[in-house]
């Protein structure tokens, strides 16, 4: 990426002083994309049944009611990015903005989440991005227990679909349910730990919503997310 544009990132994140790193080969930008709602672009489909699984899939987490937050959503949110990511990035669920919308990260945490992509040279495009709750708990509450584990088997689908070679848990609530770990996130963070059962890496950093409260964190996540990047390189 071009130097002045990471900086621009960086900046925006609240990080001025980086170290310098080569972000390439980390994707390709043509690949198919997922959006919000139900609009695959079939032209752009490089395999059929990858995406009929996932649109299938889409459809069955629409009408899902095996939680009690179906009373309460405007409309679920599945997910958004690029079906073929080697970048899965996991929130903790949907808030009033991406409840309207239909879409993850769409508010201030959205906008914060992008420039730190960004400032690691991955364009919003490039990743897949979905939550651990697909329906937006009532005042932005913490997600219960049994809301975690109806909807678990929609996030583990679309795992097993997307393929992707590691995911970045925002959060507590992300981290500590993807991987059943009762670990304060501070001493989770720095780790890298695997999706139970599997060889995906998961590196667990601060949610961008807590980054708006404490900004001073900010530096701790740019070392978080060098420490992914790295991670990725490690495997590629
Ligand atoms: N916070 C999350 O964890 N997920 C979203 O989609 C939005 C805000």
């Amino acid at each position: 990426m071009d130097k002045e544009l990471q900086q621009k990132y960086l900046n925006e994140i609240g990080i001025v002083v980086w170290q310098e790193r080569n972000f390439e080969n980390l994707g390709n930008l043509d690949r198919p994309q997922i959006s919000p709602k139900d609009s695959i672009n079939r032209k752009e489909l490089l395999n059929k049944n990858h995406n009929q699984h996932l649109l299938d899939l889409q459809e069955q987490v629409k009408t899902c009611k095996e939680c009690a937050l179906h009373q309460s959503r405007t409309q679920t949110v599945f997910g958004a990015g690029n079906t073929q990511s080697d970048w899965f990035i996991i929130g903790e669920a949907p808030g009033s903005e991406e409840d309207v919308k239909g879409e993850p990260f769409v508010g201030r945490a959205g906008q914060l989440l992008n420039s730190m992509l960004l400032a690691m040279g991955l364009p919003r495009n490039e990743i897949f991005i979905a939550n651990i709750l697909k329906c937006r708990p009532p005042n932005n509450r913490d997600p219960k227990t049994d809301e975690v584990d109806a909807c678990r088997k929609y996030l583990k689908r679309q795992l097993e679909l997307i393929k992707p070679k590691i995911i970045l848990a925002l959060g507590r609530i992300a981290a500590q349910n993807l991987l059943k770990l009762d670990i304060p996130i501070g001493k989770m963070r720095g780790n890298s730990y695997l999706y139970p059962n599997s060889n995906l890496p998961v590196v667990v950093t601060y949610h961008p919503a807590y980054l708006l409260r404490s900004p001073r964190k900010k530096r701790k996540v740019w070392g978080d997310l060098k420490f992914a990047m790295q991670k990725y390189k490690e495997l590629t």
